[in-house]
């Protein structure tokens, strides 16, 4: 008999949090993180879900937010003149919190503020806000914070560092002249960068953020943006807050958008964020929205790649949430509450080598989740586990399913084949999740399988 054992079945014991598959290998792609930022990153890690919500004077003719006019779709003008037709009248910030916090999100961003300079809380840095502009002459931000944090549900806040509006921001349209040149004006970008402090101290003051989500700083480098200062004050105001990557290297983890990451983001913290349809704020034309199934399977990506999913609502200028939007969030709240242990707290999954599926494990390691976002016609199969196992489980049920080791020779490292035969009765509606518990931190057989030079 001839030994077989690679390195990589080593390699393999499952530290699988911070795996990247590469070509038939394991390895761990990912800096280390220090005690301190993993503790402050402890909730947002385990969280998994996010809603994020996109709410502003677009939506009163469903135009895309700031930038149909910075591109030049419509006028500015014609932009700004939306905000006396909003009215928030239907704004209800109680039922908007409980169907965030029943979706099973476990914390929520919401725009504090859009490229287009329009604040949802009554700044007093410029006269461009909701109570200012707007015949919901109120201050919309407040209640829904209060309401939000009664539920236990973490608060982000989105604001954009851009203010196209702003007449000390260097440009309004993307095509159009600049206002001026930062390089011969530095006092009045200074005074812009003052405008954004006093705004981002309001916001510290009244709200105290467990998230910063900034957007726009592509438009200005770091040191413009004045991007170290600006995080260290913060984090010093407020040292256990988390700030998304969207400040030129600042942040604290990496934030795709819209698509889907095919392979696994390098950052150990990542959220994907997420529309429902296609747009972020309400559009009336905008019907192309994503199954509940669909967003699920999203979500479920998201979790097999160790990241978070921020999934994007869009209210309508008078405060109610598309009908559509909330079908996703109802289901979202019946399905990880019936797989709540599938969701907190897990970690990456193994390499979709040993099972087609998505998969995570939790977090010691000794439970692996396989999600099956379709009706399995024959059994599920698992290869290169290591481990025995103990017990083979449908989350959110009694059922124990059927299964089976094949293909395992006495005298071969190689593991068997797992077969699991999951009943019909116990297919979830949506997405069913198996849980494997092994005896041990999950552990995988990553070679090529072997020779047998000696058969009995
Ligand atoms: C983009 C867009 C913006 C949207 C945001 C959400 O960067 O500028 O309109 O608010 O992403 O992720």
């Amino acid at each position: 008999m001839r030994k077989f054992l690679t390195p990589c079945l080593l390699a393999a014991v499952l530290a699988l949090t911070s795996c990247t598959q590469g070509a038939g290998s394991i390895s761990d792609g990912q800096a280390a993180i220090s005690a301190e930022q993993a503790g402050k990153m402890k909730w947002f890690d385990e969280a998994k879900l996010g809603i994020f919500i996109h709410w502003g004077i677009y939506a009163v003719d469903g135009v895309s937010e700031s930038w149909s006019f910075h591109n030049g779709y419509i006028s500015h003008e014609e932009y700004m003149a939306q905000a006396k037709r909003f009215t928030a009248q239907a704004y209800d910030p109680e039922e908007w919190a409980d169907l965030i916090a029943s979706s099973g999100a476990r914390y929520t961003v919401i725009t504090s503020k859009h490229h287009d300079g329009v604040a949802l809380w009554d700044t007093k840095a410029d006269d461009k806000s909701l109570v200012k502009m707007s015949p919901a002459a109120r201050d919309v931000l407040t209640p829904f914070v209060n309401a939000i944090r009664s539920r236990g549900v973490k608060l982000g806040l989105y604001y954009s560092l851009i203010d196209w509006s702003h007449p000390d921001y260097p440009n309004i349209y993307r095509n159009g002249p600049a206002r001026y040149d930062i390089a011969k004006e530095p006092e009045r970008w200074q005074k812009f960068l003052d405008f954004n402090t006093a705004q981002l101290n309001e916001l510290t003051q009244q709200y105290r953020p467990d998230l910063w989500w900034f957007d726009g700083d592509w438009e200005q480098s770091a040191e413009t943006w004045k991007a170290k200062e600006l995080t260290d004050k913060l984090r010093s105001d407020n040292p256990s807050c988390i700030i998304n990557s969207r400040i030129q290297g600042y942040g604290d983890y990496g934030t795709p958008e819209i698509g889907v990451p095919v392979v696994r983001p390098a950052e150990r913290y990542w959220e994907l964020c997420y529309t429902i349809n296609d747009s972020w704020g309400f559009q009336h034309k905008d019907v192309n929205f994503k199954t509940p199934q669909m967003v699920l399977r999203t979500l479920v990506d998201c979790i097999s790649g160790g990241g978070n999913l921020l999934l994007d609502i869009g209210p309508r200028e008078d405060g109610a949430i598309p009908e559509e939007e909330v079908a996703v969030l109802k289901e979202l709240g019946r399905w990880t509450s019936k797989h709540a242990e599938a969701v907190y707290g897990t970690r990456a999954g193994i390499p979709d080598e040993h099972v087609k599926a998505y998969t995570s494990v939790n977090a010691s390691g000794d439970i692996l989740y396989i999600y099956l976002p379709y009706k399995p016609i024959g059994p599920v199969e698992v290869k290169g586990l290591i481990d025995n196992i103990k017990k083979i489980r449908v989350v959110g049920s009694t059922v124990e399913p059927q299964w089976k080791v094949y293909n395992k020779l006495s005298w071969s490292e190689v593991p068997g084949l797992v077969e699991i035969q999951v009943p019909q009765e116990a297919l979830d509606s949506a997405i069913t999740v198996l849980a494997i518990e092994t005896d041990g931190p999950v552990q995988l057989y990553r070679g090529a399988g072997q020779v047998i030079t000696m058969n009995e």
